[in-house]
Formats: C-alpha cells, structure tokens, sequence
C-alpha cells in the first residue's frame, strides 16, 4: 500500500473538495465556494481556482484534465494552447463555443519548475478523486445531453480508472449516471506533443471526427454541409432522441438521478 504523503503544515488540506461545497448548488456559488477550496494541496502552487465555465443550459461538458500555465494566469479554463486546438474542432464540427460547458476534472494547475517555465504535471488519483465534487456539483446543476472526456484524467474521473481511453476512445457509453452521452477522446495537449507535423495533423483529423460524433448527439449540423449555416444548434429529431427513462426535472437531487441511468 501507498504512504500517504507528509502533511505539509504550510499547505493544509482536507482530503476532499466535498468540505467546501456550498449549501445551494448553482453556478456562481460553487464557482465562489470552489475559490477558497482546500481539499487537495495544489491550492498551494497556483494562482488560483479555474472553475468551470458556461452557461447552466450547455447541452454539451467538456472536461479537460487542469488547467494549464495560461489558464492558471487567467483564472479561465481551456484559454491557451490547448482551447485554441478544442475552438478550431468545435467549429469544424459546427458546435458553437459558447453554447458548451468547459471544465476540467481537476480545477487547480500542478506543475514542476524548469528554469523559468512551469512544466505540467499530472494529478494524482488521490488529487483527481478530491476534486471531483465540484465536477459532480457542475454536471449536477448543467445536466449536459453529451459529456466529453478530454483524455484520460476526465475519463478516470467519471468512468473509473480500469476505462481504457486507447480501446474506447470515440464510443459512446449510454450508461452511465453522468448523462445520457458520454464520451471519451483525445486531450488536445496531446495532439500538441506530436513532434511530427503530419502526425499532429491526423491526429487533430481523428479529434475532429471526434467532435462531429458528439455534433451528431447534439442535433448539430457539421460545417460545409448542405443547407445549415456554420454553428447551427437543430434540434435532435425527436423519433431519434435517446431518452429511454424521461430526464427528471433540475431540482431532482443527483442521486436520484443517478439511479436511474444505472451504474453509480
Ligand atoms: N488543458 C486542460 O486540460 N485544461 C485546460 O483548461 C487547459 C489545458
Ligand atoms: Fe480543491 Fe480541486 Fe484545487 Fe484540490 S485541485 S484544492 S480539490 S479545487
């Protein structure tokens, strides 16, 4: 069995972000509750909190794994290198930006010196698992048709660490208690790390494939198709909607939920 770490008596923590969530779960006051959370030490190295952000109605969750350098700068999650990929295949699948949810599955920036650079640092599961309640109070309050795991970090998150993102990417799971859809894809991060040019092109080929299959889930129309203009939102006919239990209203508590999309 793993040691747990030394407590550092300068970076307290609690084990858990559950100890921070506020008592009314909506946006804004999660976002505000989430500022000031100690559930995990990475508090400590960062700027600050990159809470989620959306409107409350986004049909689609995107969760990427922390933020990076820019965004720790900016306090906005998916602001540098990475979001530009993620704003390009989102418009080539006619998915419009500001109609989704962006988040990641671990909302402060870990990261290791490199002379003057921050150099990214994976999360550890224990730092995935403390974050998650502010993931779950997010998905709880969007309650998105499609979730889309951006790599294996979101995709430990909310499918357990036994999914295989190599074996499953693209697939859409129907069962679990997160939302009608989810998915799991390529982090845009590691399209970036491609060192070879025609390599990074496929693979943002592949990721855009990707982004057209959750389009499709949508009811989205993909760009340079025939008669829907770039960014169009149509409506999922309904003979094609899967909705196999009805979605119970918003003020259902997640649990409840839960149940019924099976798995917990
Ligand atoms: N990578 C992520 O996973 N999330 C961000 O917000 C930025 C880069
Ligand atoms: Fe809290 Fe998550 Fe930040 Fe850890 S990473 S301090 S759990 S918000």
């Amino acid at each position: 069995m793993k040691r747990a770490a030394p407590a550092d008596p300068k970076c307290p923590s609690t084990g858990s972000a559950a100890d921070f969530l506020p008592r009314k779960i909506e946006l804004p006051a999660l976002a505000q509750a989430a500022a000031k959370c100690q559930g995990c030490t990475l508090y400590c190295n960062a700027t600050q909190t990159v809470f989620g952000e959306g409107p409350a109605n986004a049909i689609v969750m995107f969760v990427g794994e922390q933020p990076g350098d820019q965004e720790d700068r900016a306090g906005k999650p998916f602001v540098g290198p990475s979001g530009k990929v993620l704003d390009g295949a989102l418009q080539e699948a006619g998915i419009p930006r500001e109609k989704t949810y962006v988040t990641n599955a671990v909302k402060h920036f870990k990261w290791e010196p490199r002379g003057q650079r921050r150099i990214h640092s994976k999360p550890s599961s224990r730092e995935i698992a403390a974050c998650r309640p502010w993931l779950e109070a997010e998905i709880q309050v969007v309650r998105p048709r499609v979730i889309v795991c951006l790599g294996a970090t979101a995709a430990q998150s909310l499918l357990g660490s036994a999914f295989r993102l190599t074996q499953h990417r693209g697939e859409v799971i129907k069962d679990s208690k997160w939302a009608p859809n989810v998915l799991a894809t390529l982090h845009p991060s590691s399209i970036l790390r491609l060192p070879d040019h025609d390599a990074r092109e496929a693979a943002r080929r592949s990721f855009v494939q990707d982004m057209k299959i959750v389009a499709k889930h949508l009811g989205a129309k993909p760009r340079r198709t025939e008669s829907a203009p770039p960014g169009a939102l149509a409506p999922e006919p309904s003979s094609k909607r899967e909705t196999a239990a009805p979605r119970p209203p918003r003020s259902q508590p997640a649990k409840a939920r839960a149940a019924r999309h099976g798995r917990s």
